[in-house]
């Protein structure tokens, strides 16, 4: 799914992108099993970039460069999600790095918690440990037990009639605010007591769509590590390039006004009263808008939290709401939607991850001259940009000083590691991990099934098989079982591993 710019960037005048050798047209075809509601969008619209109206051409917002403004955006007094509650088991730490800073989030027994992920004994870290049963992170190197507040209980090493040196200060783990809002876990990246009641001052933002007691919609969820930032993963891919891509319309695309509005340090939107959607920006990472409808009347409402994880590297966790269309909208799974998510955010990657090198290499200063952005369409990632551009300098406040801004990690060679999904997703999804145990437990049943049948086969053979129909009736069942646990094999592979994702065989 190419962005619509990247279609329409000149030959001349422009600075020759320097990652062209890498290779993104190899590999087999891959199934477009997108939710059903994408896949109508797709049969049912047939647009054509000819049809763009001299209006729509116009871009209502200028890609001109701006002076760093007064207002400096703080990355640092910002609430950041840490992934969706219906994703953390709280039975176990979760190791997560936002921001730069690597924390652990576990279940107390009443609270989520966050902490550094770092054990003050010998710095090994806690999200490798466990949560014992009194609700304690327990570090997995020497034992140590740690309370929600990162108070030290108990140092297995430490004789019980000696001093207490679990009570030193030296002993504490850093501890985080955090709160569930939207049902997801949110942490404020300050551990200085001051910021403790953070809350009381400044909140994550709140969507009441995600939480909207409506029987005719339904929630999901999802995670996704990404292979490029957050600045990249903002730049509104998933959100516009779904409308204005070529892989919408075969032909080319489609042209939609987008006009923004109230611009300011807190984010933006577009216009609600546009045919075409609705979109907001809440800084710094919460995207919504309802790409397929107007704001009163959304057939789907979609929020992505766009998560700077670090330089080159991003986490997108989103939450969909599905008008439903039948009693089996809210039966299937969540991994089956995932299957979705995961081929639209695999069109995109591979694209996004170049993306960020090419305009990397020309500097993030010339972005509006090395841009092609003529359209309506683009207005969004235009507006973003001179967002990023005016409040932040184009720099993202890392929490960790030692943070590189401007070194990317090397583009990644291969396409398997790119689109791989176990790590970037299915570790992180309850619905995908627990679907892929059980399909892999199912995949050995049936290989066993097709070897005892045949076995069955040569021991009953004259007794109990006598026919040769009957023969020829055990002989399928146990070709059916092996073809179906390699049908299973395959899909596995595909759904949870690894599907690659050729934009010309679409
Ligand atoms: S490193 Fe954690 S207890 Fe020793």
């Amino acid at each position: 799914m190419a962005p619509l710019y990247l279609h329409l960037l000149p030959n001349a005048s422009r600075p020759l992108p320097p990652l062209r050798h890498l290779n993104l047209a190899a590999g087999a075809s891959a199934t477009s099993l997108a939710p059903r509601h994408l896949q109508r969008m797709r049969a049912d619209t047939r647009w054509s970039s000819m049809s763009m109206s001299a209006d729509t051409m116009r871009p209502v917002v200028e890609a001109v460069p701006m002076a760093a403004g007064e207002e400096q955006f703080d990355w640092l007094d910002q609430w950041y999600p840490i992934a969706p509650v219906c994703d953390l088991n709280p039975r176990a730490p979760h190791g997560k790095m936002v921001l730069g800073i690597s924390v652990v989030a576990w279940f107390d027994g009443s609270d989520w918690r966050v902490a550094d992920d770092t054990c003050p004994h010998r710095l090994a870290p806690l999200s490798e440990g466990r949560v014992d049963h009194k609700g304690r992170l327990q570090c997995a190197y020497h034992g140590w037990c740690f309370e929600g507040r990162g108070t030290c209980q108990f140092i297995p090493q430490a004789p019980a009639l000696g001093p207490p040196v679990h009570k030193n200060n030296k002993a504490r783990v850093a501890t985080y605010p955090c709160v569930v809002q939207n049902n997801i876990l949110w942490f404020y990246p300050r551990t200085e007591p001051e910021h403790r009641d953070v809350l009381q001052r400044k909140q994550p933002p709140y969507i009441p769509e995600i939480d909207k007691d409506d029987p005719s919609y339904f929630m999901i969820y999802g995670v996704r590590d990404l292979p490029y930032g957050c600045i990249t993963d903002l730049d509104f891919g998933t959100f516009i390039d779904l409308l204005s891509t070529v892989e919408f319309d075969q032909e080319g695309g489609l042209p939609f006004k987008m006009k923004i509005e109230e611009a300011n340090i807190d984010g933006f939107h577009s216009n609600p009263k546009e045919d075409w959607g609705f979109f907001k920006f809440v800084a710094p990472c919460t995207l919504l808008g309802s790409p397929f409808g107007t704001v009163e009347e959304p057939e789907v409402r979609v929020v992505f939290f766009c998560v700077p994880v670090a330089p080159g590297k991003s986490r997108c966790i989103w939450a969909s709401r599905y008008k439903v269309s039948g009693w089996l909208d809210k039966m299937m799974p969540r991994w089956f939607y995932h299957m979705g998510s995961n081929a639209i955010l695999d069109s995109d990657t591979g694209l996004l991850h170049v993306e960020e090198r090419n305009i990397a290499a020309v500097g993030l200063d010339n972005w509006h001259k090395a841009c092609y952005v003529p359209t309506s369409s683009d207005n969004l990632v235009i507006a973003y940009r001179n967002w990023f551009r005016k409040y932040c300098n184009h720099q993202i406040g890392w929490a960790n000083p030692t943070v590189n801004q401007q070194l990317l990690p090397p583009p990644t060679p291969t396409r398997d590691q790119l689109l791989e999904r176990y790590w970037s997703h299915v570790m992180q999804c309850t619905s995908c991990s627990a679907a892929l145990k059980r399909m892999r437990v199912l995949e050995v049943v049936l290989q066993v099934a097709s070897v005892a049948v045949v076995g069955f086969l040569a021991v009953a053979k004259g007794n109990v098989v006598t026919s040769v129909v009957q023969r020829a009736a055990v002989v399928a069942v146990a070709v059916l079982c092996f073809a179906a646990s390699r049908w299973l094999a395959n899909f596995i592979e595909k759904t949870f591993y690894f599907q690659d994702y050729v934009h010309a065989g679409k």
